[in-house]
C-alpha cells in the first residue's frame, strides 16, 4: 500500500502501512540523526525491541532504550521526568530521533517527551496496539495526565513518520482488539457510510484480525484521519468529529473510575449512546441507531452503559473538553457517515440516558472471557 501523507503547518509526513514495517523500519529513520532513543515498555520491548533494534542496527547509530513502567496510570509527569533524567543524563542533542514504541499511552507520552526536550527534537511513531495504529499516532496529539484531568499537559507536536507493523497485533489482548475496533467503526459514522457497511461485512474477519481485513481498514482509518487533521490540525472546528461517542465515553471511564473500561470499550458503547441522542435530535432513523448497536455487539464491546443516576451522567459530561461557557457540546450525526457537533435539548439528553443506561456487570474481562467461552462451546 502506498503511504498516507498527513499535511501540516511543519510540512508533512507518511504512514507506512504493512505486516512486517518493522524489520524495514531503518527506511523511515531521518538521516542526519545523531542518535535513536526508543521509549517503550516491559511488555512491547518484550516482544519487539529486539526486533527494532536489529532492524536499526544498520545504520550504525548508537540506539537508547528508555523503558517505563506499562499503564495509563504511569502517563505521568513523574515518568516524563524519569524520561527526561535519562536523555539530559545521557547528552542527547537536538538531532537525536525519539522511537515511541507501543501504544497510544507510549506514544502521547514519548511525543510529549520529544515535543519539550531542548524545545522539540524529532520523533517517530511505531504503534502497536489496534488504538493507536487507527488513531493516537497519527495528527499530533501529545500529552501526559495531571491528577486533576487526563491529557492535561500536552503539545500539538507532529511526528516526522508514522510506521505501521500489522503483525504485532497477533500478540494484543482480545479486550484491546474489541477497544481499537470501536475507533475503527467510529470512521465510518463520522465520515464514510460505504466503510460503515464495509466493517459491517467485514467484522468476523476484523475480530479474527484477518492481515487483509486489517490491512484495509487501518489503511482506510488513516486516510480519514489524515483528511482531518490536514485540514484542521489544531482542532479549532472539524477535527472535534473524531470524538464521536467520546462524550458519553469519558462519562463512563471517570464514573466507573479510569481502566475499569477500556477507553475504547467506554467510546463504543458512547456511540450508541450518540446514535440515540442523533435520531432524537437530527433525527437519524432507527434502522441505523440497530446497526451502530449490533455492530459494537460484534466487536465485542459493550451497548448498554453503567446507571450512574441522571445527575452523576451530567455531571460527568461537563467535564468534556468540547463543553463551551457550561454547555455540553456532543457530536451527532444526520446519517451515518456524516457527523457535527452541537448542543442538545437537556430533556433529549435525558431521554436518551434513560434508553441507554442499565444495571450491567462492569468486570469486562470477566463478560470477554464468558462470551469466548460459549462461542467455543
Ligand atoms: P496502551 O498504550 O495502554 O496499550 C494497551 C496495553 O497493550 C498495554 O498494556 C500495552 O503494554 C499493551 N500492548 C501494546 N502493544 C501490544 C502488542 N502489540 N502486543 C501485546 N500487548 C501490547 O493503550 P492504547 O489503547 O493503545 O492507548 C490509550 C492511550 O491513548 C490513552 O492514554 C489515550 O489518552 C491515548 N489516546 C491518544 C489519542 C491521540 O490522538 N493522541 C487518541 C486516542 C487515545
Ligand atoms: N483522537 C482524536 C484526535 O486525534 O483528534
Amino acid at each position: 500500500m502506498a503511504p498516507v501523507n498527513v499535511v501540516t503547518s511543519a510540512g508533512q509526513y507518511p504512514i507506512h502501512i504493512a505486516p512486517g514495517r518493522l524489520q524495514h523500519i531503518a527506511d523511515s529513520v531521518p538521516e542526519n540523526a545523531t542518535r535513536l532513543v526508543v521509549i517503550s515498555n516491559p511488555v512491547v520491548d518484550g516482544f519487539y525491541g529486539d526486533m527494532l533494534r536489529q532492524a536499526l542496527a544498520s545504520l550504525n547509530k548508537p540506539v537508547l532504550t528508555i523503558i517505563v513502567a506499562d499503564g495509563e496510570s504511569f502517563k505521568s509527569l513523574d515518568t516524563l521526568n524519569i524520561i527526561y533524567d535519562r536523555m539530559l543524563g545521557e547528552k542527547l542533542d537536538r538531532r537525536a530521533v525519539v522511537l515511541a514504541l507501543g501504544g497510544g499511552v507510549i506514544g502521547d507520552m514519548a511525543g510529549f517527551a520529544a515535543a519539550t526536550y531542548m524545545r522539540g527534537i524529532r520523533y517517530m511513531q511505531i504503534p502497536t496496539t489496534l488504538l493507536a495504529q487507527v488513531d493516537s499516532s497519527v495528527g499530533g496529539k501529545t500529552a501526559v495526565n495531571h491528577p486533576l484531568g487526563k491529557n492535561m499537559i500536552g503539545a500539538f507536536y507532529q511526528p516526522v513518520s508514522v510506521d505501521i507493523d500489522i503483525n504485532v497485533l497477533r500478540t494484543l489482548p482480545a479486550r484491546e482488539v474489541s477497544a481499537g475496533l470501536a475507533e475503527v467503526i467510529k470512521y465510518g459514522l463520522i465520515l464514510d457510510r460505504e466503510f460503515f457497511e464495509w466493517c459491517e461485512n467485514n467484522v468476523k474477519q476484523l475480530v479474527a484480525l484477518d492481515a487483509d481485513a486489517l490491512a484495509y481498514a487501518i489503511g482506510r482509518c488513516c486516510e480519514l484521519k489524515a483528511q482531518v487533521v490536514s485540514e484542521d490540525e489544531k482542532e479549532t472546528g472539524l477535527r472535534a468529529i473524531l470524538n464521536l461517542g467520546h462524550t458519553f465515553g469519558h462519562a463512563i471511564e471517570a464514573g466507573l473510575g479510569f481502566g475499569t473500561w477500556l477507553h475504547g470499550e467506554a467510546v463504543a458503547c458512547g456511540l450508541v449512546q450518540a446514535a440515540v441522542l442523533s435520531g432524537k435530535v437530527l433525527g437519524l432513523p432507527s434502522t441505523d441507531i440497530k446497526r451502530v448497536r449490533a455492530l459494537v455487539r460484534a466487536i465485542g464491546c459493550p451497548d448498554i452503559a453503567p446507571d450512574f443516576g441522571e445527575s452523576t451522567w451530567l455531571d460527568l459530561m461537563q467535564g468534556d473538553k468540547k463543553t463551551e461557557g457550561g454547555e455540553i457540546r456532543y457530536v451527532l450525526m444526520s446519517a451515518i457517515g456524516k457527523a457535527q457537533v452541537r448542543a442538545a435539548p437537556l430533556k433529549l439528553v435525558q431521554e436518551t440516558l434513560s434508553l441507554t443506561v442499565g444495571d450491567i456487570a462492569i468486570d469486562r474481562d470477566f463478560q470477554q472471557g464468558q462470551a469466548m467461552a460459549q462461542n467455543q462451546a
